[in-house]
């Protein structure tokens, strides 16, 4: 792709000028974008970069093996790995505020990468996945109404005393030309193929605040519902799908007894850039499929709802 092959040259250079030969830190996320930032980074200054993953304890099933894999493994790019789950845990215990959540995240990953860059004798700069929709809906249009949709953790959630400067140089593009990047830097393909995962993570879809316990559930359903899209054979045209813990316990019952559980509310949507959104109008067998297993297979939960909310006006996220 001669675009990208120009835009990876560019985008080497610009790194090159901005940081000169200072050190840089980059939080994985284990999504495409802050993965394709650090490979693209790492060509640029090689060793002056230290890749830091922060297990928040907000990731998805066995998603941390995954990341530190492809890193060390594939990539041969050192990586630290911080277990900061405690930390984030105890944050957001009684937060039930979307925006106050997503500030609390932020701020802890601030921390941690604060604290990384000490430990390496200092570093000036803090690498980030940001992408040019994370840039508009986080920042208030020009002109526009003057109103913060959400503040996605990477753009609008940064505390003010952060003391190490921002380079992002996937500022300008848009997910299809991440992918198209991650491509041209040579990322397996199913990895540049993932669905994108939000950087405050299941602490998102667990509406009314968090526990290990809520956590734990959650990520059991959403590895069923992902098992059943990839069998289906429709993880490649949907956008994202994703399971969401609501803070409702229902009536059911199973077997002769009674059951008092949570519900399970299951998303999945199409779109081109996540900025517009329609929601994916499954065959009512699958669905019927995906909940009978959810239920069945998931302590916690006794009933599974569909979203058929569109963007807009709903959000792909919930929160
Ligand atoms: P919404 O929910 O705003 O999401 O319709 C649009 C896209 O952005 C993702 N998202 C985030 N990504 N940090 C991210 O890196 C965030 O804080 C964040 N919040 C939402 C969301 O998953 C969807 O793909």
């Amino acid at each position: 792709d001669w675009t990208m092959a120009h835009f990876r040259a560019d985008a080497i250079k610009k790194i090159r000028d901005q940081v000169g030969d200072k050190k840089v830190i980059c939080g994985l996320s284990g999504g495409v974008d802050s993965s394709v930032t650090a490979v693209l980074i790492h060509e640029a200054i090689g060793e002056q970069l230290t890749c830091i993953y922060v297990d928040s304890g907000l990731m998805r099933l066995n998603e941390s093996e995954q990341v530190v894999s492809l890193f060390r493994e594939h990539y041969n790019i050192p990586l630290v790995h911080v277990d900061a789950s405690e930390i984030f845990i105890t944050a957001l215990e009684g937060q039930s505020d979307p925006e106050r959540k997503r500030k609390i995240i932020g701020g802890l990953f601030i921390d941690v990468f604060e604290d990384e860059a000490e430990s390496i004798g200092g570093a000036d700069f803090l690498a980030q996945g940001t992408l040019y929709p994370d840039v508009i809906e986080s920042v208030s249009f020009t002109g526009g109404p003057s109103v913060t949709i959400k503040s996605h953790h990477n753009v609008g959630g940064l505390p003010e005393r952060m003391n190490m400067e921002l380079v992002e140089p996937l500022r300008e593009l848009f997910k299809d030309e991440v992918r198209a990047l991650g491509r041209e830097l040579g990322l397996p393909s199913d990895f540049v193929g993932r669905h994108p995962f939000p950087g405050p993570g299941l602490a998102i879809r667990c509406p009314g605040g968090i526990s290990r316990e809520k956590l734990d559930i959650l990520r059991q359903a959403d590895a069923i519902y992902l098992d059943e899209i990839r069998k289906a054979g429709l993880y490649d045209v949907i956008w994202q799908a994703f399971a969401v813990l609501l803070p409702v316990q229902t009536v059911g019952v199973m077997g002769d007894g009674r059951t008092y559980e949570s519900v399970c509310a299951l998303r999945a949507v199409t779109s081109v850039d996540g900025m517009t959104a329609d929601f994916y109008h499954f065959d009512m067998n699958f669905l019927s499929k995906a909940a009978t297993r959810i239920i069945n297979e998931v302590k916690g939960i006794n009933r599974v709802v569909y979203d058929v909310t569109s963007k807009p006006p709903g959000t792909i996220e919930w929160e």
